[in-house]
């Protein structure tokens, strides 16, 4: 890899295609505001096309190693906003990974009720090569913020008739006529930290994919799903990352993400003027969010556009 060319306000996403360590190890310290991650879950899951190879035995050395660099790039001041699962074999690791990254863990994980997930972890061997586990249906998802030094948040921008935020409410087409970050609806104070999303519909996911072809999803057993032109397993909706990135970071900051996927987390920094780099090691999901990132673009642009000639 060349000198790596910073994301600009005109250029805001780059999106690197390697190993997230090997391009890391190769930034500058201290060059990126804030980390936004959505790294496999340490379970040895296999998603159609994708296997989630994180053995869970190695899943904290393995999780300290990103960490560290994920570290080294951040300025004091900074967030890692890391997405993780509830299993605690993996969870914990997780977390004690992160810490021996340097990171620090003293804050609480917000909960991603996201509407509905696969029963898979019983299938899933545990630590001893067990396979009973106790797996209800994961309905939700954590939210773990990590930090470096003395860190900000921006709960009370997030604040609506004085009542701490605590949900998002996502209508069916989150893009119609939404160019700004808007959160429709709060839970009570009581009810934090839950952030109440669904996951990614069918058309946010395949907007601006027209030029592939479908890709045919499994239909076995009682969980048909449709076929998709973003064929990632694991995508996150827009609107909960534009959401983190509102409590999280400030406009222009540069949020590296190393698990970049079908680009999600660059989609919410075009929407909320964040600038972003991604680092994906599949080249079929670097061209899914290069496609995704390139038509939300003009997608925002155009939003913009029109909402300053009003
Ligand atoms: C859970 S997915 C991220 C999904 C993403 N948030 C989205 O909305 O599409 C994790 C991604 O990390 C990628 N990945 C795993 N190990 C990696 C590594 N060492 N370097 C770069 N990418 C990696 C996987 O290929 C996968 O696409």
């Amino acid at each position: 890899m060349g000198k790596l060319i910073l994301p600009t306000t005109d250029d805001p996403v780059r999106i690197i295609h390697g190993d997230n360590v090997m391009v890391m190890q190769q930034m500058d310290a201290e060059c990126a505001d804030h980390g936004f991650t959505d790294s496999p879950f340490g379970v040895g899951a296999v998603h159609n096309t994708f296997k989630d190879e994180y053995g869970h035995r190695d899943f904290q050395a393995e999780t300290s190693v990103w960490g560290r660099e994920a570290y080294k790039i951040t300025k004091p001041g900074g967030w890692l906003i890391a997405a993780m699962g509830t299993r605690l074999d993996s969870l914990s690791r997780f977390v004690y990974g992160l810490e021996d990254g340097g990171w620090k863990l003293h804050h609480s994980p917000l909960a991603w009720v996201r509407h509905g997930s696969f029963c898979y972890a019983n299938r899933l061997p545990g630590n001893d090569g067990s396979r009973a586990g106790f797996s209800p249906k994961q309905e939700f998802e954590l939210i773990i913020p990590a930090s470096k030094g003395r860190v900000h948040n921006h709960l009370d921008r997030c604040q609506q008739d004085g009542r701490a935020p605590g949900t998002i409410a996502m209508s069916q087409d989150p893009s119609d006529g939404w160019p700004f970050f808007d959160i429709n609806n709060f839970w009570p104070l009581e009810t934090l930290p839950f952030i109440h999303c669904t996951r990614a519909t069918l058309r946010e996911l395949d907007y601006g994919l027209q030029s592939l072809s479908y890709t045919a999803m499994p239909k076995s057993g009682k969980y048909f799903q449709a076929d998709k032109r973003n064929f990632h397993p694991t995508p996150k909706p827009i609107k909960l990352m534009c959401y983190l990135l509102a409590l999280f970071t400030e406009k222009n900051d540069l949020i590296v993400d190393p698990f970049f996927g079908s680009g999600t987390t660059g989609i919410a920094c075009l929407i909320m003027g964040r600038r972003c780099i991604g680092i994906e090691q599949r080249a079929d999901y670097c061209r899914i969010a290069r496609l995704r990132v390139s038509a939300w673009r003009r997608r925002v642009a155009r939003a913009r556009k029109a909402f300053a000639a009003r």
